[in-house]
């Protein structure tokens, strides 16, 4: 399908062709909605090159537009603006035409995307920081796929540092008898973990704080890790009961949030690459010996900042985050042969990322140019504008965050819908409740910051998960009012606003896929329903008497409710037939 923005440049290209302008043109909305829908600006740039007034050369190109049956009312404007309208019969064939194409799939680009996000960790609760990398990742994950690149997702999970030494010591603390710590014992360890949920939730962050003012268990801890790492039996067969009850409770979490991933791969996984990795760079002689630890220089001349070095093992000669990182790109290449890989991380761990790929490129392990990006986002503050903290100045946890918008929600939505049950008013509250923490981690500019205000957050107005599911609901309550199945479409005067708006969506989905930034969704979003509400005010789709401009408008309200479902989709937030 050829789309309106590419035939209007067409048109306007030609017409500056055959006024004797041989250039580059763009066409734009309007500024100004009374002037017209779109407008050209090129006279203006074109003005010193010709030594002549934008405004003539606006002239000259309007009158050699050709023929054509898209635009309409061409006005030149000072200094030399060409503006013009969208012609309402070609719209509404246009509309019709585009509400078609963008349920198909889109052309493949034989682009493979692993898309790394989530990145809980395992043995610890997951907290707020979590919880932006799931949305912004799960979102990028739709909205590249939507586009066409073959897309993998993997969670990417921290099961390898040392809150798995953490852990096992306070299973010694509990039991020390267990077989596991038995360095004789050569036979099978048992099947069934020896402790539940329950338990593991508690043990990192209880030793995690002892640890802190007690030296002597911060080294046992170090030793068991280190052991771990080393392939003791025990702690080895420990380590896989750990892993598998903590993932079962972060996908918990994670279906909560709508994040599903292809891969629930951990940081351990790259280990049969660590070798390979440590080899190919110190016989390569890339590295040197620091105070002990393994280093490479990753600094270059033009650094504004300082690099420090990329640091491949600690003076103990263990590997670290940056080790397991570099040995992840190789295996993602060999395993999984790759184009690019884009890391849904946050701000705070760019420098990370420019060591590892500085490094990967300086050591030339890769076979293959991969596009290797950052992809980084901002925190959620408190009201003191540092990241959101508990009383106690923990992390917020992802469960007690969800407690908070989920009773907000309920109190929203039982004060509103009297005459539900209780079982649908917790129903519907659970949805609005995931819709506004959603919508309001995804709609600001994926590197900003922003300040939970659950107040804000789960307000039926304004630019909310609550307000877009709410214009939904409304769309699909008219739906069920009148006939469905009708065909007529024309577009009226006072309706076309929101044909035009309908019709932004794909440009609003690239301009999201160029920039990473699912924000630009929610933007999209948020106007095609204010479009909406502005149209279902004004008009009365159930009591209109001209057939025709009834059945355009339910027309109209069927696309929008399409259109809004389709932008949640890509956004991962869930909606509501009715509330
Ligand atoms: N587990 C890490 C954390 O909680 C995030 C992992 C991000 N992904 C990566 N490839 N390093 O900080």
């Amino acid at each position: 399908m050829e789309l309106l923005n590419d035939s209007l440049k067409q048109i306007f290209t030609q017409a500056f062709c055959d006024a004797g302008y041989n250039d580059d043109v763009s066409v734009n909305e309007c500024a100004i909605e009374k002037f017209g829908d779109f407008q050209c600006q090129t006279p203006l740039l074109l003005a010193k090159k010709y030594h002549k007034a934008p405004i003539s050369i606006a002239n000259d190109v309007v009158a050699h537009l050709p023929k054509n049956r898209i635009i309409t009312n061409v006005t030149v404007a000072n200094p030399g603006y060409i503006n013009f309208f969208i012609d309402e019969n070609y719209l509404a064939n246009y509309l019709q035409e585009y509400m078609q194409f963008i349920e198909k799939p889109r052309e493949k680009t034989n682009k493979k995307v692993l898309i790394d996000y989530g990145g809980a960790n395992c043995a610890k609760p997951l907290h707020v920081g979590h919880l932006r990398s799931a949305d912004i990742g799960e979102s990028i994950k739709r909205i590249m796929s939507f586009e066409g690149d073959n897309c993998i997702g993997d969670v990417h999970l921290g099961d390898w540092g040392l809150q798995m030494g953490m852990v096992i010591y306070a299973v010694w603390e509990k039991n020390p008898n267990l077989v596991y710590f038995d360095e004789n014992y050569q036979g099978e360890y048992p099947k069934e973990p020896p402790f539940d949920m329950e338990e593991l939730k508690v043990m990192y962050p209880n030793i995690s704080q002892r640890a802190k003012q007690d030296e002597q268990l911060y080294e046992k801890v170090k030793h068991i890790t280190f052991e771990l790492q080393n392939g003791r039996r025990g702690y080895v067969a420990l380590w896989k009961h750990i892993i598998s009850v903590s993932k079962k409770l972060i996908k918990e979490d994670y279906d909560k949030l709508n994040a599903h991933f292809d891969l629930w791969l951990g940081e351990s996984d790259s280990k049969k690459y660590t070798d390979e990795v440590i080899d190919y760079v110190i016989n390569g002689g890339y590295s040197r010996v620091s105070d002990g630890a393994t280093i490479v220089d990753v600094s270059q001349d033009d650094d504004k900042a300082e690099i420090p070095p990329f640091m491949l093992l600690n003076s103990a000669g263990s590997v670290l985050y940056s080790t397991t990182e570099l040995a992840t790109i190789v295996q993602r290449e060999k395993e999984f042969d790759v184009d690019e890989i884009v890391y849904v991380v946050d701000n705070r761990q760019e420098l990370h990322f420019v060591q590892v790929f500085r490094c990967a490129r300086k050591i030339g392990i890769l076979k293959k140019d991969i596009d290797l990006k950052f992809v980084g986002f901002g925190t959620m503050n408190g009201k003191d504008g540092k990241p959101y903290k508990t009383r106690d100045g923990k992390a917020m946890g992802l469960d007690d965050l969800l407690e908070m918008v989920k009773a907000k929600a309920y109190e929203k939505v039982s004060a509103s819908k009297t005459n539900y049950s209780s079982k649908e008013i917790e129903n519907i509250s659970n949805v609005v409740a995931i819709s506004a923490l959603k919508f309001a981690d995804l709609c600001v500019l994926r590197t900003k910051d922003l300040s939970f205000d659950v107040d804000k957050f789960c307000s039926f107005e304004g630019k909310t998960g609550p307000y877009i599911l709410y214009t939904i609901t409304r769309a699909n309550s008219i739906l069920n009012k009148v006939e469905k199945d009708v065909t007529s479409f024309s577009l009226s005067k006072e309706d076309r606003k929101l044909a035009l708006c309908l019709v932004k969506f794909l440009d609003a989905v690239k301009t999201a896929y160029d920039k990473f930034a699912p924000s630009y969704v929610c933007d999209y979003a948020y106007t095609l329903a204010n479009e909406f509400n502005t149209f279902y005010a004004k008009s009365s789709i159930m009591y209109e008497q001209d057939e025709t401009k009834k059945h355009s408008k339910i027309i109209l309200t069927k696309y929008t409710q399409k259109m809004l479902k389709k932008c949640m989709d890509l956004l991962a937030i869930n909606t509501l037939e009715k509330m």
